[in-house]
């Protein structure tokens, strides 16, 4: 796959993921090895740390817990999203406990405050991400981010995975291999809309 086919066409997969089939620690680790050369902050390189939960046991709990953040957020946010967004993530939620992979992207806490600190810290993380995304589709794999859990009960999923309380997790990964092939660009806004030259322009 090219470049910018992969760029443009690697979605949040939700409904179309492979829940009988197991993701091994190999791929998991090969599509990491290849995030870990997305770009970070020069003082924070070396900083994340990632955790998989493969063992069903555990996933089941976390799962449950991400149930409990998802119906909060989405009392709060529902309205914000479409409601095929809406009805996909609820799908996801619901099946959590069956992907086959969970991956938890960490960073060294405390979460800092001020604008240029968290530029670097999230700016340190989420291309790895991303990187991490686009190599899992390389290999026939896709994921979302489904980190309903961040809203107030990261300490029940660190206390389940043994994560330091100086550790911050940043997100939630579902991974399975993909029972979609082909995936389209998504709409988004005309870059005529958003972009402007030598100043900012009222659009
Ligand atoms: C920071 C971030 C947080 C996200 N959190 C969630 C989430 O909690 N639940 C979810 O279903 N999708 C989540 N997503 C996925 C977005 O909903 C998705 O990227 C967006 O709908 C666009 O769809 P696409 O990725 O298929 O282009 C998140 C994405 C990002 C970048």
């Amino acid at each position: 796959m090219d470049a910018v086919t992969l760029l443009t066409t690697t979605r949040s997969v939700r409904r179309k993921l492979d829940l009988d089939r197991p993701v091994s620690k190999a791929v998991l680790e090969d599509c990491l090895r290849i995030a870990q050369q997305a770009p970070a902050a020069g003082s924070l390189l070396t900083a994340q740390r990632w955790v998989v939960v493969l063992d069903p046991a555990v996933r089941q709990e976390i799962a449950a817990i991400t149930r409990e953040g998802a119906e909060e957020s989405w009392r709060k946010y529902a309205h914000l999203v479409s409601p095929r967004m809406a009805t996909s993530a609820r799908y996801l939620v619901e099946h959590l406990d069956q992907v086959p992979a969970l991956v938890l992207p960490c960073m060294p806490g405390p979460v800092p405050t001020g604008t240029a600190e968290l530029s670097a810290y999230y700016g340190s993380i989420y291309p790895a991400i991303w990187s991490f995304q686009l190599a899992l589709r390389t290999h026939g794999l896709a994921s979302s981010l489904c980190s309903y859990h961040l809203g107030g009960r990261e300490a029940d999923v660190a206390r389940i995975l043994g994560i330091p309380d100086d550790v911050a997790q940043i997100g939630l990964l579902a991974v399975a291999y993909s029972t979609q092939r082909e995936f389209s660009p998504a709409a988004r806004p005309d870059v005529a809309e958003i972009l402007s030259f030598d100043g900012w322009a009222r659009h």
